[in-house]
């Protein structure tokens, strides 16, 4: 009899719990977070994550911030403690990823941060950036769709940062992006990922 394998983006994962430690390590911060089977990198912080917390423009320093499709929580408690002032949403669809990344958050005194399932983030807020290494791996129809749900929830001028492999999409990503009416730009092209700017179309 096959095993369904689990997938990292399912709301309660499978797969039974086994925690490890994992190191972030970036010019202005060292880290060690609480991974755990059935969250996206558990086996180590992913290249495109950090390829995205090396390139992308630093955070704005107040307002609201979304970390889209958390996992536990490397970006998310990356920019909060970039950007003390502001206020981060660690947003997950996966229940063991929002409570590592709380716990994260915690471990980091990175207070700024509220690890949140999407349904819990109030529906009126908007925000003053994005930041995520989305989920490719769930199909585009529902990758397009998770991207218009958020997107449009940028304040005016506000920008998202995406990073995506070229080899799973950026290149098309951005082209759609462009067809839904965002501006979008190629930031940065590093080992094989893209990070993109997307922004309202003025
Ligand atoms: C590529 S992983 C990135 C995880 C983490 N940000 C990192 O850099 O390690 C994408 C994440 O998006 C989450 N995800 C999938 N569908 C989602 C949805 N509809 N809403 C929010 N998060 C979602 C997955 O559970 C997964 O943790």
């Amino acid at each position: 009899m096959s095993i369904p394998k689990t997938q990292y983006f399912e709301a309660r994962p499978e797969v039974g719990s086994r925690p490890r430690t994992v190191r972030l390590h970036l010019a202005d911060l060292d880290l060690q977070l609480q991974a755990d089977r059935g969250v996206f990198g558990s086996k180590g912080v992913d290249l495109g994550t950090l390829v995205l917390l090396r390139e992308a423009p630093l955070p704005p320093a107040e307002g609201e911030i979304l970390d889209l499709g958390c996992g536990y929580g490397p970006i998310a408690v990356t920019l909060a403690r970039r950007a003390p002032g502001a206020h981060v949403w660690a947003v997950d669809v996966n229940e063991r990823a929002v409570e590592l990344a709380r716990a994260n958050a915690a471990a980091a005194e990175a207070s700024n941060v509220t690890a949140a399932t999407p349904d819990q983030v109030p529906a009126g807020l908007r925000f003053e950036a994005i930041y995520s290494n989305p989920p490719v791996r769930v199909g585009k129809a529902p990758l397009h769709r998770l991207l218009m749900d958020w997107l449009p929830r940028l304040k005016p001028g506000a920008a998202a940062y995406l990073v995506v492999q070229r080899n799973l999409g950026s290149d098309s990503l951005a082209a759609w992006l462009a067809e839904q009416g965002f501006s979008v730009a190629r930031l940065r092209s590093k080992k094989g990922y893209r990070v993109l700017e997307v922004r309202a179309a003025s």
